[in-house]
């Protein structure tokens, strides 16, 4: 272990996270160490992760000094915020911030920062085809950590940043899935038209944040995009068939 290269985990007993902290203990030769953070040391899932060989640490996000602690002589760190646990945009931003000043003042190597777009730059806020919400974002959970990435780039902490894409599981856990319609048809109703939505498998997530980890240096000021596929809503119906 003390010859690894420790990464500290935001979210580790989450989706992303934890398939990063999955993907990293599973390659015991891998030369990385995994610092599972949470809030909650003793939950099942952080007991799961210990037993598996991480590290566990508790710390909460917007407790800056357990933040501190937290990346303490760690080589890096994925960061996530939790937006659907609160859903203030401000507080998501203030979040990004903390995380990238105490990546900064860990000193770590390489920060991997889970984003999203800033719709705005496609759809500025006079774009009336969709509402603005709050008075500044067209879609908060996505423009906030997109305007986010710039706390890490310019804040000086050498990062990655990793743009997500829709968790194909949103279909199994998050209340999305297949509702029947009256005529008893199951049925997915997304605003997309023929358009293609790009997905990926949450736990994928993680994978090739590791990948990235491995590739160090390379990423490093690049930002990646990552999908496991891109499919209409037709595509997605014949999945599911
Ligand atoms: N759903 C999608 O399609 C999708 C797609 C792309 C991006 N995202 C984004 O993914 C993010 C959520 O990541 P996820 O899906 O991996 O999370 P998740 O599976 O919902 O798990 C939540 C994680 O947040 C941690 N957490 C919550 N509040 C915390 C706090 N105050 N301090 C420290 N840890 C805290 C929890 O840890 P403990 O409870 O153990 O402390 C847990 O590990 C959101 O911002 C969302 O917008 C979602």
């Amino acid at each position: 272990m003390a010859d690894k290269k420790i990464i500290a985990i935001m979210g580790a007993t989450g989706a992303q996270g934890g398939g990063l902290a999955r993907a990293i203990l599973a390659d015991p030769n891998g030369g990385f160490a995994v610092r599972a953070v949470t809030r909650y040391v003793n939950s099942e899932k952080a007991r799961a992760l210990a037993q598996a060989g991480a590290e566990v640490v508790g710390a909460d996000i917007d407790d800056a000094d357990s933040l501190k602690m937290a990346f303490r002589g760690a080589y890096g760190a994925f960061c996530v915020t939790f937006f659907w646990d609160h859903f203030a945009v401000e507080r998501e931003m203030a979040e990004a911030r903390s995380m990238a000043d105490e990546a900064k003042h860990a000193g770590l190597q390489h920060v991997i920062w889970s984003t999203l777009e800033d719709t705005r730059k496609w759809v500025p806020l006079t774009d009336n085809r969709m509402p603005t919400l709050q008075g500044k974002y067209k879609v908060p959970h996505f423009d906030g950590k997109g305007e986010s990435d710039r706390v890490f780039t310019e804040g000086g902490v050498p990062t990655t940043c990793l743009l997500t894409s829709f968790y194909w599981d949103n279909f199994i856990h998050f209340g999305m899935g297949p509702k029947p319609g009256p005529d008893g048809k199951l049925a997915i109703t997304l605003p997309m038209g023929e358009k293609k939505l790009p997905g990926i498998a949450a736990e994928d997530i993680g994978k090739c944040a590791y990948g990235i980890f491995k590739k160090g240096r390379e990423f490093i000021g690049k930002t990646v995009g990552i999908a496991g596929e891109h499919l209409t809503g037709s595509q997605m119906a014949a999945g599911f068939s």
